[in-house]
């Protein structure tokens, strides 16, 4: 009895607002009730999570050689606040040589573990209670970061036409309103990325509008996470607004790291570059959450990018690896499409996410009830054909939206045919 009280009590207990109001990661809850069948001893092909198996996707040898030399050297007290400067360094070096950019790691390279404390860092840096944020959806967290920094959001709903990147036309109209435009690129959910011209056009407009602001006034600042951009495939090149637009390295903030260039989601590096004064006041909240990435993995960080054959080889591995699989399942929605099923998906540009579209509002199961809804449909793809996908809607997309996330990060090569075999008996069995 006495338990029982103490449990409705533990239910009614008040906590903050924006606590009490925060959403948790729909994706995270998803990937929770698949793991939870496929512990109940279900084959489902899981692919709805943005990380790795291990297994399948390992982190490069030498990385994890670095990593346990570092261990045993005892580099387990305190890192500083911004980092290792070796690491800082090495970071500076690789950011120069392969994407042409420059910063100094005394002051414009802020390290921290993982992207995620930094996306963190930068809203609080530079979003005031009230101010605005302006993001495209679908895409990853910003409605959740927004709400951590008590501020407002501006969604703007892009078109599959444009790959789900928004436009500079699109952004321009709520430009002026914006504390911070948040972009992504390749874009988590999409697989899809700027194309140089698309990405010129909006770096002009941002640049154009500080312009007119006073020096009074905060600029509106782009927080630019390319925590992908290794990841391009084919044709598909990355840009970055700085080269670009050169003025823009007063207002961009880089979102980066180890976590998914090198399949090492768990290792927990990640790095932001950008003005140093933005970097400073970062670096001075990170110091107060303690989200520093553990110094032996940012010791073992600066000694294997400085190993640049080693990461050319592991790169040119994993991308290809990716790749077959993000080919593998674009070739059978194709094909899946020519066959006459209402699927269709945006071919494979970066990152290790595909596009897909199910387009199964309305159709009917075997025992005659309909598809109403998108969770209807994504119920359907998981019991029937065992195949589990994130739907776009929990990348703030709308409810109804026929989009899906289908990541490979967990899938070994010889399940695409085995995915897109299971799919087609389903699609079979709708009327
Ligand atoms: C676009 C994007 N940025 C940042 C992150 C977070 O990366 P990290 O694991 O380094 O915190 C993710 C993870 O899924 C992501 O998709």
């Amino acid at each position: 009895m006495h338990t029982e009280i103490i449990e409705v009590k533990e239910k009614t207990l008040k906590v903050s607002k924006m606590a009490e109001t925060l959403i948790a990661s729909e994706i995270i809850k998803l990937a929770g009730e698949i793991n939870e069948k496929i512990k109940q001893g279900e084959k489902i092909y899981n692919l709805t999570i943005g990380d790795f198996d291990p297994k399948v996707f390992p982190i490069p040898a030498e990385l994890e050689e670095e990593i346990i030399k570092a261990y045993t050297e005892h580099e387990t007290n305190y890192p500083p606040a911004d980092g290792m400067l070796e690491t800082r360094k090495a970071v500076s070096i690789f950011l120069k040589d392969k994407e042409g950019i420059d910063y100094n790691p005394a002051t414009e390279i802020l390290m921290s573990a993982g992207a995620r404390p930094l996306i963190y860092a930068t809203y609080q840096t530079l979003v005031q209670p009230g101010d605005t944020v302006l993001f495209p959806v679908p895409s990853w967290n910003n409605n959740h970061y927004t709400h951590l920094s008590h501020a407002k959001k501006i969604e703007i709903n892009t078109k599959p036409e444009n790959h789900f990147m928004p436009t500079a036309a699109e952004l321009k109209e709520h430009i002026k309103d914006a504390a911070l435009v948040a972009l992504c690129s390749p874009l988590n959910p999409t697989g899809t990325t700027f194309s140089k011209k698309d990405l010129t056009e909006i770096c002009e407009m941002i640049v154009e509008e500080n312009h007119s602001r006073s020096e009074h006034q905060k600029p509106v600042y782009l927080m630019y996470d390319q925590i992908y951009w290794v990841l391009t495939y084919g044709e598909t090149e990355h840009f970055n607004p700085v080269s670009l637009v050169p003025e823009m390295k007063n207002y961009t903030i880089f979102i980066d790291g180890l976590s998914k260039a090198f399949a090492a989601t768990g290792v927990r590096v990640g790095w932001s570059v950008g003005p140093a004064r933005v970097i400073g006041k970062m670096k001075s909240i990170l110091s107060h959450l303690g989200a520093w990435a553990p110094k032996a993995e940012q010791v073992a960080t600066a000694r294997y990018l400085s190993r640049t054959a080693d990461v050319e080889n592991y790169l040119n591995r994993f991308k290809k690896e990716v790749h077959d699989r993000l080919d593998g399942f674009y070739d059978g929605f194709m094909a899946l499409k020519a066959e006459g099923f209402n699927v269709d998906a945006i071919a494979p540009q970066a990152a290790i996410y595909l596009t897909v579209q199910f387009g199964l509002h309305g159709k009917k199961k075997s025992d005659g009830t309909v598809l109403a809804t998108t969770k209807d449909v994504t119920k359907y793809l998981l019991e029937e054909a065992r195949v589990a996908i994130v739907p776009f809607s929990a990348f703030g997309d709308s409810e109804d939206s026929t989009w899906y996330r289908l990541s490979v990060g967990t899938c070994r090569l010889d399940e695409v045919e085995k995915v897109i075999e299971s799919l087609r008996n389903a699609l079979k069995r709708l009327s």
